[in-house]
């Protein structure tokens, strides 16, 4: 378990840390007036509703009603607990509180201590198999191979490359040496046991070493490329407790922060071409690991991006691979592009040949939406001077053009369609809305998207409560009087009640008003949110004691309202079962009700 922080420390760590720096390191911030705007990094959208304020240090989605202040922002985003959080921004602000993070963030506690040994021993690898690559004459081959392939020093460094010296025991020796346990160190992949004897061997002999790395950075397995024409080209560690390939996004780890802050993520086959990419200045690439795209990388992505990039090998099998994926990810609702290089290459081929500008301009830059990817797709093994390839390729089209949601785009298709092919435009709506038809009786219709909240007319009394709210949060002395004046009753609004409990309670213990302090005060997150909102639409003016008398009035008056009606009912109940006396005392009740309204 973790060291208590202390409460001093934590006002420490909150005034060394500024909200819109942290922020930036996710979300592209742009200042407009006295706060900044970009792209909510919690739900997908195209236009800015998340801002965050400079003055208050908090920040408030008004899309989705995220918000909160710097501490909630990391809990938020990287699924930190609030010591993780308090501990990670101390670090940024290079604060020594005597505390570490442990290795794998959130789920650490709950990793087991030899899952854990098994990071420690694959992080130590690392270390040790780059030292071999780029500081000794045994990884000088393999040095002098990566830089003729275009690899940078600072790639190599950036993505630890390494090398696995041509030995069978060097590993089991390194790290048994450490005190890992032979057997932990077979179950994380890293060496082999002979059947015959019950020794051990190296898995990784005399390759170029690719670290594969969780969503904190930890390296949980590695792959080793052949220097020469050896097979298999890369080996990758088996599937071990810390390892399942169909979870795991190569480079995930570095490209997430670039991926949230230009909400676009891109898609690659192979780690070369990552890295070719990231030296391009492409920084939010990923690839899977050999393997094709599973749902679970879609739904990692999905956490952080709409928009994501396919960008395959342009051979044959890359584009059948990027046709699966485009489906797979349109399927998941998310905005699809797909990027192709000429004549079959691949995008480390295509830096290489054509150069970083160029990659990142013409390919990236220059991607296609999914659709006219699809158009170029169904040409594949297709002459359009035969007649029924001609017709085939138009019924997929249409298909195709059926599925799409919105009509204009089906519109600009069938328009296309029928110029390039001179058909008449009435045939293929025609033709079109068959379909659409049996697509319609097929599948069950979409879910509606999700809009920005519907702005609603709060009524006077929440309104009031709010304006009130706002204004306890600056100033100690009116809160009191606040109290004084409700005279014992609540606000109605539940979650307001609990904003000022919790207020009064944050001013008793000698606390000065500061929302963002105020805010790691509270540990519900649907409290904050609103908390946040209040703070975010609030005037910033001061009060007089009119104003503050009619406010607490409103907030009174609905209590009362809500008391007559219920004595209201309760007098025609006693009419009814004709309780004269009853009634009789409930009248008076009423009258002298309405009288203080
Ligand atoms: P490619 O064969 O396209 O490799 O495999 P590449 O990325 O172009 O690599 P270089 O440029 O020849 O070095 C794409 C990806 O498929 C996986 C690897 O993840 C690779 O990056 N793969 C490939 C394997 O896992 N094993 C193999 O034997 C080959
Ligand atoms: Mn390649």
């Amino acid at each position: 378990m973790l060291k208590r922080i202390s409460e001093d420390k934590l006002n420490e760590i909150r005034q060394a840390s500024d909200i819109v720096d942290v922020i930036s390191d996710y979300v592209q911030l742009k200042k407009q007036g006295r706060n900044y705007f970009g792209l909510c990094p919690f739900h997908g959208e195209n236009t800015p509703s998340f801002s965050v304020s400079s003055d208050k240090q908090i920040y408030h989605c008004f899309g989705c009603g995220a918000g909160g202040n710097v501490f909630s922002f990391l809990m938020e985003i990287e699924g930190y607990s609030f010591q993780e959080a308090a501990i990670k921004l101390a670090d940024r602000a290079n604060m020594d509180l005597g505390v570490e993070l442990a290795p794998s963030g959130q789920s650490q506690q709950s990793i087991a201590p030899q899952f854990q040994q098994m990071i420690e021993a694959h992080n130590l690898l690392s270390k040790f198999y780059h030292h071999l690559l780029v500081n000794t004459k045994e990884g000088q081959h393999a040095l002098e191979y990566l830089q003729k392939r275009g690899f940078t020093s600072a790639s190599i460094d950036k993505f630890h490359i390494g090398y696995a010296l041509d030995s069978w025991d060097f590993v089991y020796k390194f790290l048994t040496k450490k005190d890992f346990q032979p057997s932990l160190i077979e179950q994380a992949g890293l060496i082999i046991r002979r059947e015959q004897d019950g020794s051990y061997f190296d898995r990784f002999r005399d390759r170029i070493m690719f670290p594969i790395m969780d969503q904190n950075g930890n390296t949980i397995a590695f792959s080793g490329r052949t220097l020469g024409a050896g097979e298999p080209k890369y080996l990758n560690s088996p599937e071990t407790a810390i390892f399942n390939k169909s979870k795991v996004l190569y480079n995930y780890h570095q490209a997430r922060p670039a991926i949230r802050k230009l909400q676009q993520a891109v898609l690659f086959e192979g780690f070369a071409d990552v890295i070719a990419a990231d030296r391009s200045g492409v920084e939010n690439g990923i690839a899977t690991m050999g393997t094709s795209l599973t749902e679970e990388h879609v739904s990692i992505l999905k956490k952080n991006v709409q928009s994501i990039t396919i960008c395959y090998d342009s051979d044959s099998a890359g584009i059948e691979a990027a046709f699966r994926a485009g489906k797979m990810l349109h399927e998941s609702r998310c905005q699809v592009k797909v990027a192709m290089m000429p004549n079959g290459m691949d995008p480390d081929e295509y830096v290489k040949e054509f150069g970083e500008e160029k990659f990142r301009t013409d390919i990236i830059q220059g991607s296609m939406t999914l659709m006219s990817f699809k158009l170029l797709y169904y040409r594949k093994g297709k002459n359009m001077q035969n007649e029924g390839d001609r017709l085939r390729y138009i019924e997929q089209i249409l298909l195709e053009i059926s599925r799409l949601d919105m009509a204009v785009e089906r519109d600009m298709y069938l328009r296309q369609l029928a110029d390039e092919f001179q058909l008449s435009l009435e045939a293929l709506k025609e033709q079109e809305k068959q379909y659409s038809r049996k697509q319609n009786q097929k599948q069950p219709p979409r879910p509606p998207v999700m809009h920005k909240q519907t702005v609603r007319i709060k009524p006077a009394y929440q309104n009031a409560e709010r304006l009130l709210i706002a204004h306890m949060l600056r100033d100690v002395d009116l809160t009191y009087k606040v109290q004084e004046l409700m005279r014992g009753n609540s606000f109605n609004i539940d979650v307001h009640q609990a904003i000022i409990t919790y207020l009064y309670a944050f001013y008793e213990s000698g606390h000065e008003p500061n929302v963002s302090a105020f805010l790691s005060f509270i540990d519900d997150v649907k409290l904050r949110r609103i908390l946040v909102e209040i703070e975010m639409i609030s005037v910033e003016e001061d009060i007089s004691e009119q104003e503050l008398l009619d406010y607490i009035n409103q907030v009174l008056k609905h209590q009362k309202m809500l008391k007559i009606k219920e004595k209201e009912t309760e007098l025609k109940d006693a009419e009814r079962h004709h309780d004269f006396n009853r009634a009789k005392a409930l009248l008076t009740e009423i009258i002298q009700l309405r009288k203080t309204l």
